[in-house]
């Protein structure tokens, strides 16, 4: 297992992309093996979590072909899926197991399901149970429901699930056994997790429902094939908007990055804590369509676009400052949550105090993320206390370089490795290899930034226009 060396970085001053958004790459690939034809899907992730959902529908007997590593090419087959001749492996990836779950569900065979030791210790209840009502049975073969999971599908009833968590795998997991009920399937959430699974089924043309924090489906229909542009994650992205916005005098734009408005809580969190930021939500048909009214009509046209795409794609630019504390807590949680990790480095980083609560989701992530997260920040000098649902962090002591252990979660090696590069001396990261998860080119977008010399050529930013 290979570690990282980090040591402090010159100013960041440059202009990235992030590869494809996990989330939206697993659903692509499943919307589309369930589709009435031929999907292409463009700028797919290809890491280990989405390449596990992958190999699950081609265990289902989808054909997918890799047209190149970032293009993915979907014969579906709606609900004409094949017994797998053996289980399923789902690798690290709950988002594979949940979401999977759900299809399998009003499937008229039985799979079993497992994956790696992480997510052997994974709670399956939060799916098992709505799952069980709508008609489906699943045996959960770890202990307190942790996986493998072995599912005999059946013909489902539709359901109304009040979720008592804000989880999008859940209501995903719903959903998606929803589509092969008679009828309507309902969930009400606590407050709003990410919406990828509704968007997509909108894109589609399998029509959701929103009322509020409701969201339902109508059972037995068929998603229509159609091509796809998955934009790069902002999970991802998050690691260097926090690089850039805790070092004054920092510039970096990040473009053709998901802006989704369930996902950009971390772009709020950051503007609170005293960042410079700035959105600009352009989608693939915006930007041609502004390109030709540009020919048409000189620089100074600004149009708006209606378009067709389910996801808001975009330029993130962000100016670094001294940053100060903030809270992060309640309804903005769900927008947050895969990005604590990384806010919690950027809370040390800060002046004064930062809260966190309501966020005991994070005790069952890939790790436990609260208590990974304390132990590295105090090995590194931070002040933390760890609380039941949170962490309450004293910021804007000097960090010092540690040796840091990623327990296996990629997340909290990519914070760790950003929290390197404001420390006074080496850290290290060990056990890195679970970033090929989510995000298998990190290591050598860090590297670029640690080694370019501070007195290179500094690349041109165009900063973002304020009116468009
Ligand atoms: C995900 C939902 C979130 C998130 C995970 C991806 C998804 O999990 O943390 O990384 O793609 O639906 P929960 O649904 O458990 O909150």
């Amino acid at each position: 297992m290979s570690d990282w060396k980090i040591r402090r970085a010159p100013t960041i001053q440059t202009e990235l992309e992030v590869p494809g958004d996990k989330s939206i790459s697993h659903r692509a690939v499943m919307l589309a093996s369930m589709s009435n034809g031929v999907c292409v899907i463009k700028g797919f992730l290809p890491s280990e979590d989405c390449l596990s959902t992958v190999n699950a529908m081609r265990a289902l007997g989808v054909e997918i072909e890799v047209a190149d590593e970032t293009t993915l090419v979907v014969h579906g087959r709606q609900r004409d899926f094949k017994k797998p001749r053996h289980d399923i492996d789902c690798g690290n990836s709950g988002t594979t197991m949940r979401l999977l779950a759900g299809i399998l569900a009003g499937l008229p065979f039985t799979t079993r399901l497992v994956g790696d030791a992480s997510l052997s210790g994974r709670p399956m209840d939060r799916v098992m149970k709505p799952l069980a009502m709508m008609g489906a049975k699943i045996t959960a073969e770890g202990k307190n429901t942790r996986p493998p999971l072995v599912i005999e599908g059946a013909p489902l009833r539709p359901i109304h699930y009040v979720s008592p968590v804000s989880s999008a795998q859940v209501k995903s997991a719903v959903l998606l056994a929803g589509l092969s009920a008679k009828g309507k399937t309902s969930v009400t959430e606590p407050s709003q997790s990410r919406d990828h699974t509704e968007k997509m089924f909108e894109y589609f043309l399998v029509r959701p429902q929103r009322q509020g924090l409701t969201v339902s489906i109508f059972g037995e229909q068929t998603p229509e094939s159609r091509d796809f542009q998955v934009p790069g994650d902002i999970s991802s992205a998050a690691f260097w908007l926090v690089a850039a916005a805790a070092q004054p005098r920092s510039h970096l734009l990040i473009k053709n990055v998901g802006l989704n408005s369930t996902r950009t809580g971390v772009l709020a969190v950051l503007l609170r804590m005293g960042a410079h930021v700035s959105e600009i939500v352009e989608t693939e048909a915006t930007r041609r369509a502004r390109e030709r009214a540009r020919g048409r009509m000189g620089a100074q046209v600004s149009e708006i676009v209606a378009t067709e795409e389910p996801e808001a794609m975009g330029t993130i630019e962000i100016k670094g400052e001294r940053l100060r504390g903030t809270e992060i807590k309640g309804a903005e949680i769900p927008n947050v949550i895969d990005e604590i990790p990384i806010l919690a480095v950027a809370a040390a980083l800060a002046a004064g105090r930062t809260v966190i609560s309501d966020a005991r989701e994070l005790r069952v992530k890939e790790t436990d993320r609260l208590a990974a997260i304390a132990i590295n920040l105090r090995a590194m000098g931070a002040h933390v206390a760890e609380t039941e649902d949170g962490l309450t962090i004293d910021g804007g002591f000097p960090l010092q370089g540690a040796r840091i252990d990623s327990f296996g979660d990629h997340r909290i090696a990519m914070a760790f490795a950003i929290a390197g590069l404001f420390a006074e001396g080496e850290t290290v990261i060990t056990n890195t290899d679970c970033v090929n998860t989510s995000y298998p080119t990190f290591y050598n977008t860090l590297d670029g930034l640690i080694r370019r010399p501070p007195t290179t050529q500094i690349p041109v930013i165009t900063s973002l226009p304020v009116h468009d």
